[in-house]
Order: C-alpha cells, then sequence, then structure tokens
C-alpha cells in the first residue's frame, strides 16, 4: 500500500469537517471472513493480529480505553494551557475536552457496570514514540502537535471501527460503534486547526512524515493487549 499522500486524500478547503473516509479493504494479513477497514489518513491499515489480540483481550483493550480517552481530554487541555491567548483554538478544544471526558464516563460507568478496576497500565512504545516526533520550536511544535493528535484520532477511529464490527461482545460492539463517529470529528477539528494556522503544502508533507512514522510504531505488535499496541 502506498505511504504517499496526495492532495486528494486530504481534507476539502471548504470549511466543511472531513469525514476520515472509512473504506473497506483487505489487508495483507487478512482476518478469515471479514475485511479490515482503512482509514485514508493512516500510512498503514492495523493488522489482522491486532484485531485478533484485540478481541482476545477485550477487557483489557476497555481499561486502556478508557485511559485512552481520558489522556485525549488532556491533550486538548494541554494544547489550551500552552497557547493561552489563542482564542480560537480555545473554542475549538475546550469542547472537545468535555467531549473526551464525556467518552471516558461513559467507558468508566461500562467498567464499573462489569466490577472491573480503571487500574493502571503499562502504556506501549506509541504514545512516547508520536510526542518524540514533536519538534521542539514553534512553529513547528503547534503544527506538529495538531497532527499527531489528529493521526491518534484517526487510528482510534479505524479501531473502534474494527471492534465495532467484530468484537464477540455485543455491548462492547454497541459502545465502540457509538464511539467511532466522534473519534473521525476529531481528526477533522484538529486537522481545521493546522489548516487555519499553516499552508496546504506544509500540512500535507508534514502529515506525510507524521503518517509513515504513526503506523511504524504499530508495524510490531506490543506484547500486552492495548488500544494502541
Ligand atoms: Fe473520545
Ligand atoms: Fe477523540
Amino acid at each position: 500500500m502506498s505511504t504517499h499522500l496526495t492532495q486528494a486524500d486530504l481534507p476539502q478547503a471548504d470549511g466543511q469537517l472531513p469525514s476520515l473516509g472509512l473504506a473497506l479493504e483487505r489487508s495483507p494479513e487478512t482476518v478469515p471472513t471479514s475485511p479490515v477497514a482503512r482509514v485514508k489518513w493512516l500510512a498503514s491499515p492495523s493488522s489482522a493480529a491486532w484485531l485478533r489480540q484485540a478481541t482476545d483481550h477485550a477487557e483489557l483493550v476497555l481499561i486502556d480505553h478508557a485511559h485512552c480517552e481520558r489522556k485525549a481530554a488532556g491533550v486538548a487541555l494541554q494544547l489550551m494551557f500552552r497557547y493561552p491567548s489563542d482564542q480560537g483554538l480555545a473554542a475549538v478544544l475546550s469542547p472537545l475536552a468535555r467531549e473526551e471526558l464525556e467518552h471516558f464516563e461513559l467507558v468508566l460507568q461500562l467498567l464499573q457496570r462489569r466490577a472491573m478496576a480503571l487500574r493502571p497500565l503499562a502504556a506501549p512504545p506509541y504514545g512516547a514514540g508520536l510526542a518524540q516526533s514533536v519538534r521542539r520550536r514553534e512553529p513547528e511544535r503547534m503544527l506538529d502537535s495538531f497532527l499527531v493528535a489528529g493521526l491518534i484520532e484517526a487510528r482510534s477511529h479505524e479501531r473502534m471501527a474494527l471492534l465495532a464490527a467484530h468484537s464477540p461482545d455485543p455491548e462492547l460492539r454497541a459502545l465502540y460503534g457509538d464511539l467511532l463517529a466522534s473519534e473521525a470529528r476529531h481528526f477533522g477539528l484538529y486537522w481545521l486547526l493546522a489548516e487555519e494556522r499553516f499552508s496546504r503544502p506544509v500540512l500535507v508533507e508534514r502529515l506525510g512524515q507524521l503518517s509513515v512514522l504513526e503506523a511504524g510504531l504499530l508495524a510490531t505488535l506490543w506484547g500486552e493487549a492495548r488500544f494502541h499496541s
């Protein structure tokens, strides 16, 4: 599969929120009887091995999912605090942070119904690897922060779509089905924040680099099941 992004792959510059264009296609390592979803902003689709790991350890992934929603709210807040005078940024990120906390609470309620604890989990290398790719100097730091946050949202959307289709647990299928559209919209929000502040060629080039790096971090399946293992 090509890892090269073209203008045609990117959201339209018409002020509309882009859809992530979930397309179904066979991954090289296919899940028998069911195609693996592909999101076009991602350099490569999640593997069948990840899907198998995640469905085999659904409760572990559910706990990790709660942590992911909590962290997504934290990322939005962190950006608001880093750029406190950017009103346009706050107008987008404040409701986004609230929405992520609502997702966190939904997952938390499910954990409570199942008498499961929100226990701490060791983090896979994914988040730290992406954080390391954020350049230190402004304005590159801001651009990279938007794109990295957006890629994580895009990957979450892709994986929720897979779990919504393939989880053997009907309650989990419903949960992921309810949440996955939000994650697609969140990628779009980070994309629009970037587009308002940076030129499209700069965005396209950097998203291309970061999406390859993001896919590379998931190329080797981590030993323990996580949302981003
Ligand atoms: Fe979320
Ligand atoms: Fe999100």
